[in-house]
């Protein structure tokens, strides 16, 4: 199952807010349709939505009908800017827009030479995320005991990447090797991407796994049935510092206590060599709404206010390893990007 896809000059993709109970796929050659369905979560993930807006700025070049290549330029240039109001937490989203942009700016042909040259792009980016995946996942069975329990929050598999996923992808693999026992998934309030999402994907791979509500996390770790929390990322500062769907500095911080290994899982794409800490990273708030209803049921007074940011981020100190396509970053990190390298290197 692909959650995304270019089929026959359309971008087709599975709507991810129709899960469990419906497989529902759009198909579509339409930019606000695509930008739209990150915007509401039908297309999530901090990878899947970088590949989704490099689809999309192919997907622009094509409904252009121009002969001037200066009004070319400035319709990409739109699309490229309405992808990137959708979400602003992701990096990866960010770094596929400028490859996208690079790509523009070095063009100086015709528009179907622009056509090809940009949906080449994003199925070259596409492509890249699923090997990352399956790179992350091979480094991080390594940090694995035997026989292990594994706690995850949100959804980080095939639904979140070009691939088998990050966190998702190193229980999955670990699974294939016979080195996982269980897995238990944070339910991921308010949006469900535990219940939902995580929980879908084990039950496709018929992996034993445990749904909890969020604040049984605690428990369960003073019982000692995790031995290991693995959580992807949506952007990593030089530091360290990871933003991932809130929730995630909870259980870091109740690793800690309870002396458990924490590791984030991501694409070296998901570092954003310009921002030094978290506190840079820029953390999207939802609409009050999600929070206040369930399947637009109100669960609480119209008046109440809400605070409902989609992520937090986890300090460095509270990490016991980065996972990457490029090996296992372990602590002390100096600066992420240039630990990332001589990972590489060795
Ligand atoms: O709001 P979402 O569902 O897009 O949030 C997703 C997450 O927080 C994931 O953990 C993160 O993007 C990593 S996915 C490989």
């Amino acid at each position: 199952m692909k959650p995304l896809e270019w089929v026959n000059g359309n971008l087709r993709f599975l709507d991810q807010t129709k899960l469990p109970n419906e497989e529902f796929f759009h198909e579509t050659n339409n930019v606000d349709i695509i930008a739209d369905a990150i915007r509401r979560l039908a297309i999530r993930g901090a990878p899947l939505i970088g590949i989704a807006a490099a689809y999309g700025v192919a997907v622009a070049s094509f409904s252009i009908d121009e002969k001037n290549n200066y009004k070319v330029r400035n319709k990409i240039n739109e699309a490229i800017n309405l992808f990137a109001s959708t979400r602003p937490t992701a990096v990866n989203l960010f770094w596929a827009l400028e490859r996208q942009q690079k790509i523009l700016n070095r063009w100086n042909s015709s528009i179907t030479e622009l056509r090809s040259l940009l949906l080449n792009e994003a199925i070259k980016i596409h492509n890249e995320d699923a090997e990352m995946c399956e790179k992350i996942s091979l480094a991080g069975v390594n940090l694995l005991p035997e026989n292990c329990c594994i706690l995850t929050h949100c959804n980080s598999g095939i639904l979140a990447t070009g691939g088998r996923g990050t966190a998702i992808g190193i229980i999955t693999k670990a699974w294939e090797l016979k080195k996982l026992k269980h897995v238990y998934i944070d339910e991921t309030r308010p949006l469900l991407q535990g219940a939902r999402l995580t929980a879908w994907e084990m039950n496709k791979n018929r992996i034993p796994a445990t749904l909890i509500a969020d604040n049984t996390a605690a428990v369960l770790m003073k019982q000692k049935k995790i031995d290991v929390i693995i959580v992807g990322a949506d952007r990593i500062a030089l530091n360290g510092d990871t933003a991932n769907k809130i929730g995630t500095y909870n259980l870091a911080i109740l690793a800690q206590y309870h002396n458990i290994p924490f590791y984030v899982a991501a694409p070296v794409s998901t570092i954003d060599s310009k921002i030094n800490n978290g506190n840079e990273i820029p953390i999207e708030e939802r609409n009050a709404n999600e929070l206040k209803e369930i399947n637009g049921l109100n669960i609480t007074v119209k008046e109440i206010g809400v605070y409902s940011p989609a992520f937090d981020f986890t300090p460095y100190e509270l990490i016991s390893a980065i996972i990457t396509d490029k090996g296992i970053i372990h602590p002390p990190f100096f600066n992420i990007l240039l630990d990332s390298d001589k990972v590489e290197n060795k």
